[in-house]
């Protein structure tokens, strides 16, 4: 008797859990990154403007995209993207609400292949 209540109570639980997840399937998948040409130059490099958006219902924060070998001509404000060896910190590790976007501007030529590389996905979904 109190084995099968257990065991319920693991199904439950796990259900639960199944149905938490179907309501907040984001991942990397949904952090989209943009880069356009802005037009200007910076110091001889073409400027490029990055938007990273979190196409998703629940906020992610510790947002983190592989930046190897990242250099710019013009200074990129840390608080917004910080380079921390091979990868690059997205607004301070701070979140990224649902369907929010940030930018930011960097002048190089080539320009990078920035990619998202983890997130922690929150809870607070819309
Ligand atoms: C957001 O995700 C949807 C569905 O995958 C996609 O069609 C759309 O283009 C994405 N939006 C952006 C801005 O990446
Ligand atoms: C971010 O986007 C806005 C609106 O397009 C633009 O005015 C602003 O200059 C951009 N910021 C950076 C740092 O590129």
């Amino acid at each position: 008797m109190a084995t099968s209540i257990k065991n319920s109570l693991i199904l439950l639980t796990f259900l639960a859990f199944i149905i938490i997840q179907g309501f907040c399937d984001c991942s990397l998948n949904n952090i989209n990154i943009g880069t356009v040409r802005s037009g200007r130059e910076i110091k001889g490099k073409p400027e490029w403007e990055v938007t990273v958006i979190n196409n998703c219902s629940c906020s992610q924060s510790k947002i983190q995209l592989s930046c190897k070998g990242f250099q710019s001509s013009e200074s990129v404000d840390p608080s917004v993207f910080a380079k921390q060896g091979d990868s690059c910190l997205l607004v301070n590790g701070g979140p990224l609400k649902a369907f929010s976007s940030v930018n930011f501007s960097y002048a190089w030529d080539p320009p990078f292949l920035l990619l998202p590389s983890s997130s922690l996905v929150g809870h607070d979904c819309s």
